[in-house]
């Protein structure tokens, strides 16, 4: 394959639209030497932006007691964690009364809103969901999954009849997903769940880091988020949305901060985040997200867009041109940056290790916790992703082809097995992960 065979579209060379922390690290290979980190795993996990990790940095010194003490850092910390929770509304564009509420992650938001659901409340999902929105759903039998369709508007379309059943009291259904990275028409299902006396939650968790979402627009009720895939991996994620079920739920943790009074007989609950957020916040984590959101809302419009486009044309292009390469239902709609594909006759986890271990690069394979989705496209066995962010550009994308190109037409130069339970090089010159830290340079 030469790159010269790919569409116009596909051949627009892009820079990394934003600094990450990391962007230089070189990785030992197993062949020897050493490369810069090709990181195209960002539909898991982002790395920071430069921004969150000098903000971290910047409020550090000043962190202290949140919520309790009566000292000035401790009134600044709560300030802090105050305005993250304002910033992060903003960032959704939440309703004026909506609340925000500080979780550990998107799984832990959408465990959160399926406990606070109306008892019998009847739940409708689609099993292109990764395991984070369905599996809290799944815990109810008051919950249906339907198949999802062969494409994203067929699984918009049976959404919409199962809605019109006028059964169901919620739609819980991903932004995008973290298989085929198809973006769901959001406006359109919220319409459709409204009509029919339904409320809808949306999985932002990869939605968030590609496209703005406007809440209060799109009439979406609630919507989760992860901090780790929004260049913010400091523990935090947040539940935005509407307030009235989560004032009436049961609180998510009991503990402290979460009660205004306490005594012999009777606990008295907060209303509104506190409710919900018992135990000392994760400020840190908060903050981190709040900066993220802000770097990110600060991007001229469409540059998001644009710049993950140009990138995941080139990635369909390119692994497309290469015979002895299946790219799993290429979306021709709307989608993010998130390519899944196999080598047919060739076991995933084994590419994905010679990728890393003679070429630096970064992939997932396996099911990507949405098994139930996977399974339906075929990947019993697995896929490998190929993921983009902001601080991916072209050369990332220019090195998975070259890999795997050269993989399929002269084979990997080790030989492969499986080496501690996984798919590794039988002969390894790379120290052991664990002692790799002790062993690097602080990246200069
Ligand atoms: N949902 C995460 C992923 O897609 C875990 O990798």
């Amino acid at each position: 394959m030469s790159l010269s065979t790919l569409s116009p579209a596909a051949c627009s060379v892009v820079q990394p639209l934003l600094p990450v922390v990391g962007a230089r690290t070189r990785v030992p290979l197993a062949t020897g030497g050493e490369a810069v980190y090709a990181n195209l795993d960002n539909a898991a996990s982002a790395p920071a932006l430069q921004t969150v990790a000098d903000r971290v940095a910047r409020v550090l010194p000043h962190y202290a007691s949140v919520h309790r003490g009566a000292g000035y850092l401790s009134r600044t910390t709560t300030a802090l964690f105050e305005q993250a929770r304002e910033q992060v509304g903003a960032f959704v564009r939440a309703r004026p009364d909506d609340v925000v509420v500080f979780t550990r992650s998107t799984t832990d938001a959408l465990d959160l809103l399926s406990r606070a659901v109306p008892a019998g409340a009847e739940v409708l999902v689609a099993d292109v969901e990764h395991h984070a929105n369905l599996l809290p759903w799944q815990r109810s039998a008051r919950t249906t999954v339907v198949r999802g369709g062969t494409d994203a508007e067929e699984t918009t379309a049976l959404l919409e009849a199962g809605l019109a059943t006028g059964r169901y009291a919620v739609l819980a259904v991903a932004g995008a997903s973290n298989v085929t990275g198809e973006v769901l028409p959001l406006r359109r299902l919220a319409r459709a769940a409204h009509a029919a006396g339904a409320r809808i939650a949306v999985d932002g968790a990869q939605l968030l880091p590609h496209r703005r979402v406007d809440v209060a627009a799109d009439e979406i009720d609630w919507i989760a988020l992860s901090g780790h895939k929004l260049y913010a991996p400091f523990g935090s994620g947040a539940l935005v949305g509407r307030r009235d079920w989560l004032d009436a739920a049961e609180p998510y943790l009991a503990g402290g901060g979460a009660t205004l009074d306490v005594s012999h007989d009777a606990v008295r609950w907060a209303q509104g985040p506190d409710r919900h957020e018992a135990g000392s916040p994760n400020v840190v984590g908060a903050v981190a997200l709040a900066q993220a959101c802000a770097t990110l809302s600060a991007l001229p419009a469409g540059a998001l867009e644009a710049h993950e486009t140009a990138l995941r044309d080139r990635l369909v292009a390119g692994l497309t041109a290469l015979d002895g390469v299946a790219v799993v239902r290429p979306h021709p709609g709307d989608a993010v940056g998130v390519v899944t594909f196999t080598v047919p006759g060739q076991e995933v986890s084994k590419v994905a290790a010679y990728l890393s271990a003679e070429h630096g690069i970064g992939v997932r394979d396996g099911r990507f916790c949405a098994h139930r989705f996977a399974n339906s496209l075929g990947l019993v066995e697995g896929g490998l992703r190929a993921s983009t962010g902001v601080g991916t550009g072209t050369a990332d994308v220019d090195r998975l082809l070259a890999a795997v190109e050269q993989f399929l037409t002269s084979g990997p130069e080790l030989e492969y097995g499986i080496v501690d339970g996984h798919w590794g090089p039988l002969h390894d010159l790379r120290p052991a992960p664990e002692r790799f830290l002790d062993s690097t340079r602080e990246p200069g």
